[in-house]
């Protein structure tokens, strides 16, 4: 497969953002098809609250796998469980590509994944034979809204498609999921949006302090230094206008995902 480069890392900032996701503000769309007693797998499952969340759903008769490429995410995944009390939910560390050979789940779901992919259709291929559901959603970062749109927050927009692209992946995947079931065969696939909306104090400072943060620290920073897409100045001011965004009781912003699932 093409080698990828995870565009978001691990730093403490992403990894929290990560663990902020359940079921109902992330996979809302699957949620009315999780019953007791289901196999579920969750592809690039990060530190886990979604599989988590998934686990609680399909209660003591059913069983979640997460995996993930990353050790060190799959390390905190299996620490939240423990936390949780959780305990019919594991998490390996695996390929989205090939995961858990011969294994056959009732569901397979993967969020905010198939974006870092470098061949989205082989994936959803590979997930094809594994379950007779597959679930997915992802970001649409082109369509993200955000009032105020300062020229620093249109550059951080800018910035994170390119930087996505440059990894060889897609921040637009959301739009293209349909395209990439359709040619990885599958009969039929539902589709739609859903949003995360930013506005109230807490939700403000949910996103604009993660993104102060990761602007000049995470594998963003590292990656838009690399490439050539951004220096540490033009880094700082995208820091400092996300803080202000956060302070600006105005502030809001909307964030696209487009989901399928797909069948057959
Ligand atoms: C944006 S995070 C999403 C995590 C989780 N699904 C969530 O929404 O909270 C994407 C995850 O996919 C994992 N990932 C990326 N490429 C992968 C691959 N080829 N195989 C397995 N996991 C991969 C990353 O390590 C990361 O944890």
């Amino acid at each position: 497969m093409p080698p990828v480069t995870y565009t978001h890392g691990h730093h403490s900032s992403v990894v929290a953002a990560h663990a902020a996701r359940t079921v109902e503000n992330s996979a809302a769309y699957l949620a009315p098809l999780v019953e007791p007693g289901m196999r579920i797998l969750d592809v690039g499952s990060g530190p886990g609250s979604i599989t988590i969340d998934l686990a609680r759903r399909v209660g003591p008769t059913g069983r979640v796998v997460g995996v993930d490429a990353s050790a060190e995410v799959v390390a905190h995944a299996r620490a939240a469980a423990l936390a949780a009390g959780v305990d019919n939910v594991v998490f390996e560390v695996g390929d989205a590509y090939d995961p858990l050979p011969g294994e056959r789940f009732d569901v397979v779901h993967a969020h905010q994944v198939l974006q870092h992919l470098g061949d989205p259709v082989a994936a959803l291929g590979a997930w094809r034979d594994r379950a007779g559901l597959v679930a997915a959603r992802d970001i649409i970062y082109s369509a993200t809204v955000v009032h105020p749109l300062t020229p620093e927050l249109q550059r951080w927009r800018e910035l994170v498609v390119a930087l996505q692209a440059r990894n060889g992946g897609d921040g637009d995947a959301g739009a293209k999921l349909k395209s990439w079931a359709r040619a990885a065969g599958f009969a039929s696939v539902e589709t739609d949006v859903e949003t995360w909306c930013f506005e109230s104090p807490r939700g403000r400072a949910f996103w604009g302090d993660q993104w102060a943060e990761r602007a000049v620290h995470s594998a963003f920073a590292d990656g838009t230094e690399r490439h050539g897409l951004a220096d540490a100045a033009e880094r700082a001011r995208i820091a400092d206008a996300w803080r202000a965004w956060t302070a600006d009781e105005d502030g809001w912003m909307a964030v696209l995902h487009g989901w399928i699932l797909a069948r057959g």
